[in-house]
């Protein structure tokens, strides 16, 4: 696609890898940007400067911040982050908006305080932009945390010359976190009584700043087609499907993508070994050292990996409950993640049971998370909701086949496997049950010890899958253009 014009963006959001990640969100939010720049635009990206940030960078501005009755210091701090594309060095400034107060602390959030936090953050983000001199066409927001964004230029700067050209975009990634608060957080955006209204800021009394996003972008979208479909009804719409309906026509799906600069068996240094289609052997050969080093037995039996946030979405009840059956036949299953409490201690317990078929690792650990999609065979996803899921993507890119649930992203992404046809990526079951799940990995099972050659082609055609950015990202591109057009309306 010939780009027009060289695009000016800001991409917003609470988490960015390799800085600061909970999620996929922040994998999204370091890979997209470098995908836009790639393209010839000036893309630049903020976060907040959280205490585990420990990149160097250096000052660029600070100003004043009015926080209710309170001024507050905004200071502006930033580095660049450079990456390869076809053969060049490119670069991709990122600001960081920091704030001893409110940022100088322990964890991105969970803080009593977090809606002042990313009030804050809002408010800045739009602030900074004449003390750094840029002006974007766009300013990409993602996730709650950025949602007032769009109502603030809006609201407060829609009369200033310059904001009122900036268009704006809207991303969610996950709609179960809204970021709901009382409605005292009115007065740090200094708003009147008069939009606390339900068709406007009030959301079941209280304020919600996911809301705030989906009412006053330009142009909204969520991660996957599926998922942009899903969130229009009462099962995955999160009390928001009213809200997301009278903004139908300006919602889209677009599956994100991965980087494959990180994610490539071929170059990736964290591996024991690399390996593409032509040395399947070598990929065994990660099994056999990742056995090793975690004290399982050595021995060439499908592993089974499982790599993300340890909560409720990725559908680990599901697995609680047949464990017992897993664990009669001739596997091994490793998980890494953290999350739930319950969920940590449920696969610390199967573990404990299991010394010789389980490993669980409840940490956060990117050179392991690695290892793992490298190591295993199978890769286990059976979510109840999932907006995207970059698990799957990643794990294909490393030759290692996903069990899913046809759910979001997940129907976008994986096609089940037919025998007949020899069609299909991975294996999906339907029926959120811990029966269509047992099924599935037993269909699964049964490819892996008996047919061979089949589960060969079906590593090797993984192996030649492209979940790069490239094509997603001329999507975005094309969204971008949608919201100018439709903040000139
Ligand atoms: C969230 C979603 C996940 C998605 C990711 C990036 O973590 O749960 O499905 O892939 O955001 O968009």
């Amino acid at each position: 696609m010939k780009q027009k014009k060289v695009l000016k963006i800001l991409v917003v959001s609470a988490e960015v890898a390799p800085f600061a990640k909970s999620g996929g969100l922040a994998d999204v939010a370091g890979s997209l940007p470098q995908a836009l720049a790639a393209k010839g635009n000036d893309v630049r990206i903020v976060m907040p400067r959280y205490k585990e940030i420990k990149q160097s960078m250096s000052y660029i501005t600070d100003f004043p911040i009015q926080m209710d009755w309170r001024k507050e210091t905004c200071i502006v701090r930033g580095t660049v982050v450079s990456f390869k594309f076809e053969g060049d060095i490119k670069e991709v400034p990122i600001y960081f908006i920091d704030n001893y107060h409110y940022y100088d602390r322990d964890g991105m959030y969970c803080h009593l305080d977090d809606a002042e936090r990313f009030a804050f953050f809002c408010k800045a983000v739009l602030d900074m932009l004449p003390y750094i001199n840029f002006q974007p066409d766009i300013i990409h927001c993602n996730d709650w945390h950025t949602g007032p964004i769009t109502f603030l230029l809006k609201y407060k700067y829609k009369n200033s010359v310059f904001y009122k050209k900036i268009s704006t975009v809207f991303t969610i990634h996950n709609l179960q976190y809204q970021g709901i608060y009382s409605k005292d957080i009115l007065r740090y955006f200094e708003v009147d009584e008069s939009y606390f209204v339900p068709d406007k800021l009030e959301f079941y009394g209280r304020f919600n700043f996911l809301k705030t996003g989906i009412l006053y972008a330009d142009v909204i979208n969520t991660v996957s087609e599926r998922y942009a479909e899903e969130i229009l009804t009462e099962e995955f719409g999160e009390r928001l499907e009213g809200v997301l309906k009278t903004r139908l026509k300006d919602l889209y799906g677009i599956v994100n993508g991965i980087s494959t600069e990180q994610f490539n068996p071929k170059t990736d240094v964290m591996l024991y070994k690399n390996y593409d289609k032509h040395s399947l052997d070598n990929k065994k050969d990660n099994k056999f050292h990742l056995q090793k080093e975690i004290g399982l037995p050595i021995k060439d039996i499908p592993m089974i990996g499982i790599v993300h946030r340890l909560v409720d979405q990725k559908g680990l009840d599901l697995i609680d409950e047949i464990v017992e059956d897993l664990m009669k036949y001739d596997i091994q299953l490793v998980v890494l993640g953290i999350g739930d409490p319950y969920y940590e201690e449920m696969f610390k317990s199967i573990q404990i049971r299991y010394p010789d078929k389980a490993a669980t690792f409840i940490e956060f650990n990117e050179s392991l998370a690695h290892k793992i999609y490298a190591a295993s065979d199978i890769f286990l996803m059976p979510s109840r909701f999932e907006p995207c899921g970059l698990g799957q993507l990643i794990s294909l890119t490393y030759g290692t086949i996903p069990i899913v649930r046809a759910v979001g992203g997940l129907v976008d992404t994986i096609e089940d496997f037919n025998l007949d046809t020899k069609t299909g990526n991975g294996f999906v079951f339907k029926s959120y049950t811990p029966e269509a799940l047992l099924e599935t990995i037993k269909r699964c099972l049964l490819i892996y010890n008996e047919k061979k050659d089949i589960w060969n082609i079906l590593v090797q055609s993984a192996l030649d899958t492209d979940f790069s950015w490239d094509k997603q990202a001329n999507k975005y591109i094309d969204l971008f253009y949608l919201a100018m057009k439709k903040n000139k309306e």
